[in-house]
């Protein structure tokens, strides 16, 4: 009897089992159909979006500039727009990255990579490796209206290498609530008031895991992001304006401005330099002691930030005396580890991977500083290959030198020792300091035939103070 009660319970206890089973793989069937809970498979971003999306899904800009003339005009003008034609995109990738893609293993991901972000439409249409721009297809469009109106979100936990969210489509994502456009829906979503926005093609990791862009994150760590001051507040300044032709006016209409550092404007005056002697006499054959300041007045991220391997920002300092006599004063040294990298020296060579990609035997390199005089403090953060030789090559960056660059709302004091030639005429002398901005090295412009409006220094800010020489 024992067996037989024990054989009904374990029976029992089966079929209880099995029913609750049952019922709790259907509870879990019915959860799954709740979009929350499904979030286990996230819609295609960064590198899975390649070939998700054809060209006709994105309007051109002609569409949009029927009603939203003066946004588009702007636009036109910036490097956004111009992101895969600008020659020196054209160069770089087609003479340099693609050609390297297709003979490092390491590096091949480049290919499409760099399209992501230059070529956006290209790469979500899966036209891999576009053709040059002279070709006229649709990667010429690069960032345009609709990709960034058509940016919903991003994947995971940080913005970088184009793991943006896109559905292009009726609805354009806008960030106002109660507006109407006879052409087209509005989508309201706040996540174009966010860095975050920016941040998925302004921070990038390359091939070997290093931050090779990070705008976004330098800014997010300073001043601006902790005060709440997004990219769009400076970039895209609100104005009283009317959003499209047939819309109301806006007290903040939001400009597309996107200026950096190809407009000259924006440069001048963004790092400010002030100098002066310690003391204010000094005699032939002595020393005199000079202190320059360097601020990081107005970027809100370092300067330079973005494609920091190319940029040249320096700080050269003159004696004249009254003859009319110059001298350039070399900057004393602080000692820090890699400081080397950081004082332009003429006999300085670099860049040796150009001549690896271009496959030029025995090639020496180029000179690292271009044509920044001997001695001047250049504030940059070097870029080094995986032989830890300076590179450009932002792709085959495997480690990055000191960061010597200015920091957004800070100073930087920079001394100098001149022993005052014996010959110096006595009388005044002027000290004139000057910081200057190099869009890419001259030396690599040179090589690759870059126009020179690419390397020509602009002067960012100057300021001159005397001392008497006895
Ligand atoms: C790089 C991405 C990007 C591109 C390219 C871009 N926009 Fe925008 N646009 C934005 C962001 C971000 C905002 C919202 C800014 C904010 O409110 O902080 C915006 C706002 C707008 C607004 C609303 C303005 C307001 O203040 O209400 C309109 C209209 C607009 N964009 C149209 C366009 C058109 C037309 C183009 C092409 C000529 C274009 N956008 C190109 C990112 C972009
Ligand atoms: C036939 C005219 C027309 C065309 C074409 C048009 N828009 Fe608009 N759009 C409007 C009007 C009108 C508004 C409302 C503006 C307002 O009231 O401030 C608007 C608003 C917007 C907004 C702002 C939404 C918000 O939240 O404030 C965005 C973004 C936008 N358009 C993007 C685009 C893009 C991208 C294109 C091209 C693919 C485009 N529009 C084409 C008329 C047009
Ligand atoms: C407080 C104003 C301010 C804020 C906030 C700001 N910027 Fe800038 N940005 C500037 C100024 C000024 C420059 C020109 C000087 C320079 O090149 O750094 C600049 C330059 C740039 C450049 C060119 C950099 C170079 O040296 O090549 C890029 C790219 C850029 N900004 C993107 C962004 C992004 C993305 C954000 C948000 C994550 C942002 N900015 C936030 C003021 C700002
Ligand atoms: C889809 C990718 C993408 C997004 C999103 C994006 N950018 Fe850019 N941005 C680029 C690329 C690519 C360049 C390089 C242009 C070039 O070839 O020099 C660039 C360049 C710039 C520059 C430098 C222009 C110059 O004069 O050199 C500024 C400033 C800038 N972006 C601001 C912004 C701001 C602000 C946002 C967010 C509202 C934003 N970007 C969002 C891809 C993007
Ligand atoms: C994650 C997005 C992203 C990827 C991927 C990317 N870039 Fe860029 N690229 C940018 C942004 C943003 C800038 C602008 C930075 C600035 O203004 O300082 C830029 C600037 C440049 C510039 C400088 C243009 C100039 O004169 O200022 C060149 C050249 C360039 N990229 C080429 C490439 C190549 C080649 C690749 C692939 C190896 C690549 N980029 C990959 C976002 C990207």
């Amino acid at each position: 009897m024992p067996a037989l009660r024990d054989r009904q319970s374990a029976l029992v206890e089966f079929v209880v089992c099995a029913l609750l089973i049952g019922l709790g793989l259907a509870l879990l069937q019915a959860l799954a159909t709740v979009p929350i809970l499904r979030a286990a498979e996230p819609p295609p971003a960064g590198g899975a979006a390649q070939g998700s999306l054809p060209y006709e899904r994105f309007e051109t800009n002609d569409v949009c500039a029927e009603c939203h003339g003066d946004f588009a005009r702007q636009h036109e003008q910036a490097l956004m727009s111009q992101c895969f034609t600008h020659h020196w995109d054209e160069i770089e990738y087609f003479e340099l990255a693609a050609p390297h893609a297709d003979a490092l293993p390491k590096v091949s991901g480049v290919k499409a990579g760099c399209n992501g972000c230059h070529a956006p439409l290209a790469f979500l249409a899966g036209d891999i490796p576009p053709q040059r721009p002279a070709a006229g297809t649709r990667a010429n469009e690069g960032v345009s209206c609709d990709l960034c109106h058509a940016i919903t979100g991003f994947v995971g936990e940080v913005p970088f290498n184009f793991n943006y969210v896109v559905a292009p489509g009726a609805a354009k994502q806008g960030p106002r609530a109660g507006r109407e456009s006879p052409y087209h829906e509005i989508a309201v979503n706040p996540f174009l008031r966010s860095a975050d926005f920016c941040g998925v093609c302004h921070n990038e990791q390359d091939p070997y895991g290093v931050w090779v862009k990070s705008t976004h994150l330098e800014w997010r760590d300073g001043p601006h992001g902790k005060a709440g001051i997004a990219c769009q507040d400076c970039h895209m300044p609100p104005a009283a304006a009317l959003a499209a032709a047939e819309g109301e006016s806006l007290p903040d209409a939001r400009q597309h401005l996107f200026h950096g550092a190809h407009d000259e404007g924006k440069l001048r005056g963004a790092a400010e330099v002030r100098v002066h002697p310690q003391e204010v006499k000094v005699a032939r054959g002595g020393q005199a002691r000079l202190l320059a300041t360097v601020v990081n007045a107005k970027a809100g991220h370092m300067l330079p930030s973005g494609s920091v391997e190319e940029r040249v920002v320096w700080l050269e300092v003159v004696a004249r005396d009254a003859a009319g006599r110059q001298w350039l004063l070399p900057v004393d040294p602080k000692g820090f580890p890699g400081e080397e990298m950081t004082i332009a020296s003429a006999g300085a060579m670099a860049y040796q991977d150009l001549g690896d990609i271009k496959g030029l035997d025995g090639f020496a390199g180029l000179k690292r500083d271009g044509e920044v005089p001997d001695g001047c403090r250049i504030f940059r953060m070097p870029y080094l290959d995986p032989q830890g030789r300076m590179t450009v090559a932002q792709w085959h960056t495997a480690a990055l030198g000191p960061d010597y660059r200015l920091a957004p709302l800070r100073a930087v004091n920079e001394s100098f020792t001149w022993s005052v030639p014996v010959d110096c005429a006595p009388g005044e002398v002027t000290i004139v300091a000057r910081v200057w901005y190099s869009r890419l090295v001259s030396s690599v412009a040179e090589f690759m035939g870059v126009p020179r409006e690419e390397s020509q220094p602009v002067l960012m800010s100057e300021h001159a103070t005397r001392l008497r020489v006895l």
